[in-house]
């Protein structure tokens, strides 16, 4: 049964990924710590969980990955420093980012079986609400943010909701695609979904974007840690059995903002010119510069 409409208070942030594709950069550093201007990626999708609404972020890591913990902490000694200097502005900018007492909780992926594992490792935090489900490589950039239009979209038809948003035909390969009733529609059920289907099987070119509402129930799927594509735990493969459950309807959501995957170095370097651009302080000045450079 799908449970009555809950509130979403808690949100899970898978961020236990090894980040080879940044080697050597995510040698000693998270790949979710790397910067977009100047806050880490982690910052930007917990900024848009916080926009929406949430109030416990539940990050699944992984070795390697404790600054992420330090990250969302008081930093003492920095706090300290910046109050004796006198630097209001920065002392306040941190306390404006920082989760309350008690709002985060951390719990590991102990081995890399897949984002269906990872998920699943979140589950006694979790416990037996609806949550939120934010993959930290996609930014999600628009005015609503996605999650906060995910919300709206849930309080009106309830289930489990995924936010998608057209590819590339050739591109569908390489994520979770959906099939829909209504394709006009800016909120329409569910018919198929796959994950990483082969080239020019795609029942649309509609991709799974990374932003999710999921009843609790998906847990109790995950718990079987049946391997799917690429012999890895699949959160997908969990989704299509709850939809064939009875009153576990799937939505897409269409997000009509920009995506950029940061987990591509290309995705991660669009991400922070687009994002630069539009900042006040650096936008005039950086395009500028872009001009410069494209003139050789
Ligand atoms: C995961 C999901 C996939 C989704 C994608 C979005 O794949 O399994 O359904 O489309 O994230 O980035 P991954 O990128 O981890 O291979």
């Amino acid at each position: 049964m799908t449970s009555p409409r809950k509130p979403i208070r808690k949100a899970v942030f898978p961020v236990a990924g090894l980040g080879t594709r940044f080697l050597p950069a995510t040698k000693a550093v998270p790949k979710e710590m790397l910067t977009v201007v100047d806050r880490p990626v982690i910052q930007h999708v917990v900024d848009e969980a916080r926009a929406a609404g949430i109030e416990h972020f539940i990050f699944v890591t992984g070795r390697n990955k404790a600054v992420i913990e330090d990250h969302f902490d008081s930093a003492y000694e920095l706090e300290r420093t910046l109050e004796q200097r006198g630097k209001t502005k920065e002392l306040e900018l941190l306390a404006r980012d920082l989760p309350a007492a008690g709002q985060t909780s951390f719990t590991r992926q102990q081995a890399p079986l897949g984002l269906g594992h990872a998920v699943w490792c979140a589950r006694e935090i979790v416990g037996n609400e609806p949550f939120a489900l934010l993959l930290p490589d996609m930014l999600h950039h628009g005015d609503p943010p996605c999650l906060s239009e995910m919300i709206t979209a849930y309080q009106e038809h309830g289930g489990n909701l995924v936010a998608v948003s057209p590819v590339p035909e050739d591109q569908t390969h390489l994520y979770g695609i959906v099939g829909v009733e209504d394709r006009a529609a800016k909120v329409s059920r569910i018919t198929t979904m796959v994950e990483k289907p082969p080239r020019g099987t795609a029942p649309s070119n509609l991709h799974i974007s990374g932003r999710y509402i999921l009843q609790p129930e998906i847990f109790d799927l995950l718990e079987r840690q049946e391997r799917g594509a690429g012999g890895e735990i699949q959160l997908t493969d969990a989704m299509i059995r709850l939809a064939a459950q009875p009153d576990q309807p799937f939505y897409a959501v269409r997000f009509d903002g920009k995506i950029y995957d940061c987990g591509s170095k290309l995705g991660f370097l669009v991400a922070n010119v687009a994002y630069a651009l539009e900042r006040e302080d650096l936008g005039p000045a950086l395009k500028e510069e872009i001009a410069k450079l494209l003139q050789g």
